[in-house]
């Protein structure tokens, strides 16, 4: 075992002790860091509370838009005067950003303090690369591009009590022309259905409440064929989202949807499983059949329209969230009066909006006519403005309403209160009265949200913000129960 024996080499070397780790970027992002910690914890690495005290460094990182790799060389600036301050100190990059060739030589040439550089593909790796960082003590850079299977079996580290990450698939063969995920990850691989059932089942025995299916485009799980596929060519997402449902784990979400492969059969599974979210997460990204064509995305208004209808008919309470991009290059006035109009049609629940960045060797990066930034500006914030009215007009009409949250923690920006969140993916900030908070053996907000992480509370909905609503906790559920 290589774990062992980097184990063996650490304690006789002046191998490092702890690990800190910064995340960039998407969920996959997010869970590909809890593996990373997963395996540094086998080789008997312990997590540091900082930077300051870690002996190793890694940044997770993203390349989605410019803002996320600004991001990350923000960071790596930190890590190099820490470094200047304690030679020390290892550090380690990875994540997306390293697949795109300039951004390999850029981080070799201007940062050559970088011990380790690996990709996506390497994680099963980074015992093995770190052993050999330690005994060549020259820097080891690894950036693969395989698309091998993914490995299975791999220990995870989880960050949050409440919810459990799980990749159902990996990679994206969509290639929507702006987009630099197809290049950072590669192609489209789905794992084996009995391994992700395995690990559902595994972490509803551990206690965990929800579990998150991730992939860039869940609803092409198992539809790319694959050497040595346990699943049959027929089983689709909507299958495997049903035999989840029936492990019984109290609450489901998954993400992300694409509009091209969504089917009737994901929304009747879901009608049928009240464990599955009330929620989808449905990338737009425009409201222009023009625009939508040039950004490949296969699907137009009028087909989004038709699965926003046909959701609310099977599914009464269902909410949508979802992505647009403003100022696709040559997105004129018109086009961007579609999008408008489209998303006060959906009347969106939430929105994350983004203003089109180019990134390097995607087809979109190649158009000359891009926006000026003052008119990509203005059209994000009308938007914006738009949203945030259709955002606060959404939970506007909560209030009143008892909703079943899963309990998140203390609420970060409101001082005594809970944080949760419902089926329908809405944020509720709420109180606990002293009669349900007896037994827990505290009264601070604080204490309180650690010892509940991850239960169910029923609350009733008194007052609406922009982004989130307020309550007061009427019921605290028994321990391993929920119900949407
Ligand atoms: N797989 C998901 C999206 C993953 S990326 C899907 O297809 O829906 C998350 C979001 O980032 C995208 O939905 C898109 O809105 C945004 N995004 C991706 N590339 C971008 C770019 N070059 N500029 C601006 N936003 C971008
Ligand atoms: Fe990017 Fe499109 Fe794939 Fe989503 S579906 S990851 S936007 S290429
Ligand atoms: Fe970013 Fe890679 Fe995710 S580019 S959004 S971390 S897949």
């Amino acid at each position: 075992m290589i774990e062992a024996t980097i184990n063996t080499a650490f304690s006789s070397t002046a191998g490092p002790r702890t690990y800190w780790i910064r995340t960039f970027g998407c969920q996959q992002n997010d869970h590909d860091s809890e593996i990373l910690a997963g395996l540094l914890e086998a080789c008997g690495l312990l997590p540091a509370a900082s930077l300051e005290t870690s002996d190793l460094a890694i940044l997770n990182s993203c390349s989605i838009r410019e803002n996320a790799d600004g991001r990350f060389y923000g960071h790596l600036g930190i890590v190099k005067a820490e470094r200047e301050r304690r030679p020390e100190l290892l550090v380690a990059v990875c994540g997306c950003l390293p697949r795109i060739r300039e951004h390999q030589e850029r981080i070799r040439r201007s940062y050559p303090f970088v011990d380790l550089i690996f990709g996506p593909e390497d994680i099963p790796r980074l015992p093995e690369l770190l052993l050999k960082r330690i005994r060549t003590g020259r820097q080891v850079h690894h950036v693969s591009e395989t698309n091998d299977p993914l490995v299975e079996g791999l220990p995870a580290a989880r960050q949050r009590r409440f919810r459990a990450l799980v990749t159902i698939m990996t990679g994206c063969d969509n290639f929507c022309s702006y987009c630099i995920v197809p290049y950072t990850r590669g192609r489209e691989r789905s794992r084996d259905s009995d391994a992700i059932l395995a690990e559902v089942r595994q972490l509803a025995a551990a206690g965990y409440s929800e579990v998150m299916l991730l992939g860039q485009n869940v609803n092409s799980w198992n539809q790319k064929r694959r050497p040595g596929a346990l699943d049959p060519p027929g089983r689709d997402f909507a299958w495997l989202l049903e035999e989840v449902a029936r492990t019984g784990i109290p609450r489901i979400r998954f993400m992300t949807s694409n509009p091209r492969d969504l089917s009737n059969e994901l929304l009747a599974v879901m009608a049928r499983h009240p464990n599955i979210e009330r929620h989808l997460h449905l990338p737009l990204q425009s409201g222009s059949d023009r625009v939508l064509a040039l950004m490949n995305r296969h699907y137009d208004r009028a087909r989004y329209l038709e699965i926003v209808r046909e959701a609310r008919r099977r599914i009464p309470d269902i909410a949508f969230s979802t992505d647009i991009i403003v100022g696709y290059p040559g997105e004129t006035e018109a086009d961007f009066a579609q999008t408008l109009s489209l998303v006060e049609e959906v009347a969106f629940d939430s929105a994350f909006l983004f203003q089109y960045s180019p990134r390097y060797g995607t087809p979109a990066s190649l158009l000359a006519e891009r926006l000026p930034p003052d008119v990509m500006r203005q059209r994000f914030d009308r938007l914006l403005a738009l949203q945030n009215r259709l955002s606060e007009e959404s939970n506007r009409r909560l209030v009143g309403r008892e909703l079943t949250v899963l309990i998140e923690g203390a609420a970060d920006h409101r001082p005594g209160l809970l944080l949760g969140r419902s089926s329908q993916n809405q944020l509720v900030n709420f109180a606990l009265p002293p009669e349900l908070a007896r037994g827990l053996g505290t009264d601070d907000s604080e204490r309180l949200g650690e010892e509940l992480e991850g239960r169910f509370a029923i609350v009733r909905v008194e007052e609406a913000r922009m982004l989130s609503t307020s309550g007061t906790a009427l019921e605290l559920l028994p321990a391993g129960k929920g119900t949407s």
